[in-house]
Parts: structure tokens; sequence; C-alpha cells
């Protein structure tokens, strides 16, 4: 059982004291009455919830994709940069949002951005190996030692050991790899240790979950369950 107040915060409903106000302006109906204290305590997987005659689908959790345009962190909060939070719009935002992995502050493209840590330990821990692909635009275009170097595993220079990673060339100095893990800059790294830049940096798949073709930069929407469910597939 939990109060009514903090189930309607928790969907985004508004804040605190906002949802209290609405709760005693008489918009809040618990299967189909008008319940006026905010305290009020309820199972909400038991009750049906309306707010102004319209059913609040009370989930425990929020699972969104952002198209992450270049100029944002991949934080919650940081002092000089704007954040990737700031580009969740009101409907979708709850507390407890985080990005789940990062992506550099330059890097464009997809980001899931959810309040479910366990969702997010699975989605980034380099033990579970969910594959991230990212399109590169790059000074160089690789050759097959490249290609052969990225395949193999490699050894950064500082020591750290990569999986294999698959690179192929799609054109004049533009590339597309896919690494099973996710460390610092790794994609940047990777090519810096083959003597490449990388100019634009763009994710395009985590797991089997495409970034959307149609959402635009800096725009979010919610993922369904058979979103979530392709992400892991092959796992
Ligand atoms: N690798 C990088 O170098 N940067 C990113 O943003 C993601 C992967």
């Amino acid at each position: 059982m939990e109060r009514l107040d903090k189930i309607l915060v928790s969907q985004g409903i508004g804040s605190r004291k906002e949802v209290h106000r609405i709760i005693l302006s008489k918009r809040v109906r618990i299967d189909g009455v008008v319940i006026t204290k905010p305290d009020y305590k309820i199972d909400s997987e038991r009750c049906e919830i309306t707010l102004d005659g319209q059913a609040v689908n009370v989930k425990k959790y929020i699972y969104i994709m952002l198209n992450k345009p270049a100029g944002y962190v991949s934080a919650t909060e940081d002092n000089l940069n704007r954040t990737v939070m700031e580009l969740v719009p009101k409907e979708l935002y709850r507390k407890g949002l985080f990005p789940a992995g990062r992506l550099d502050k330059d890097t464009e493209g997809l980001m899931i951005i959810t309040d479910d840590g366990d969702f997010a330990h699975k989605l980034t821990s380099p033990r579970n190996h969910v594959f991230k692909t990212y399109y590169a635009e790059l000074d160089k275009t690789p050759n097959r030692e490249d290609i052969n170097s990225f395949e193999e595993g490699m050894v950064l220079e500082d020591g750290t050991a990569l999986m294999p990673a698959k690179l192929a060339v799609l054109s004049d100095k533009k590339a597309r790899v896919v690494i099973g893990e996710g460390k610092f800059h790794q994609v940047k790294k990777m090519f810096a240790a083959r003597g490449i830049k990388v100019l634009y940096l763009k994710r395009e798949k985590i797991g089997g979950l495409e970034l959307d073709s149609d959402l635009p930069k800096g725009s979010c929407r919610e993922l369904s369950k058979s979103d979530k469910d392709v992400i892991f597939i092959g796992k």
C-alpha cells in the first residue's frame, strides 16, 4: 500500500505540491470514488486511478529512447554543461531517471534513460556484452590491418584489453563499429590506437534495438515492451 500523492508524483503527474492541489480539487478518483486525501493509501495494482476521468496507468519503471544531440553530457547534473535529462519532456519525466550508459558530449544517437537500476546495470555491465553499434566518420579510411586489429581484440596504450570488435568500412572515411562492452571513450580510443581520428560518432543500436529513424534529434519517446525485449535478444 502506498500513498496516493506519492504514486501520482512517481508517474510524472506533477510535483508533490501540484499533486496535492490536484487531489484537493477533486479531480482524482479511486475505483470511481473521489478521493481528497493526499495520504490516502492504496494498492495501485488492484485499484483503478483516474485523473479528470482518464485512467492513470501506473508503471513501476519508465524506459525512454532519446536521440541525443551533440552538446549534452550523459549525466543527471552538471555545473557547466547541459545534460540529457533536460531533453526529457515533462510528460515522461519522473524522479529517479538517469541515463543508462554514457555517450560523450559530442556523440549523438541512441541513448536510454530509465529509473530502473537493474535494467541499466544489465544494459551497461561489461560482463553482459550487450552489443552497441556506432556509425563513425573518420579522418582516414581504415585498411585491412585496422579491421583485423579490431577483430583480434586490441590492447589499448594504458593496458586495457578489449574484446574483439567488428569494424566495417561503409565508404570513404565512413565506418560502422560494433563493440560488446562500453569502456570510456572506447570507440575513439580504438581508432586512435590505429592512428585514426573520429570526427563524428553516432550510436545507432543497443543490442537489437535501433534508433528510430523518424525520432528527431533531441527528442524522446517511451520504449514499448517489445523494444525493451529486443535489446537483449540473443543474451
Ligand atoms: N565510444 C566513444 O569513444 N564515445 C562514445 O560516446 C561512445 C563510445
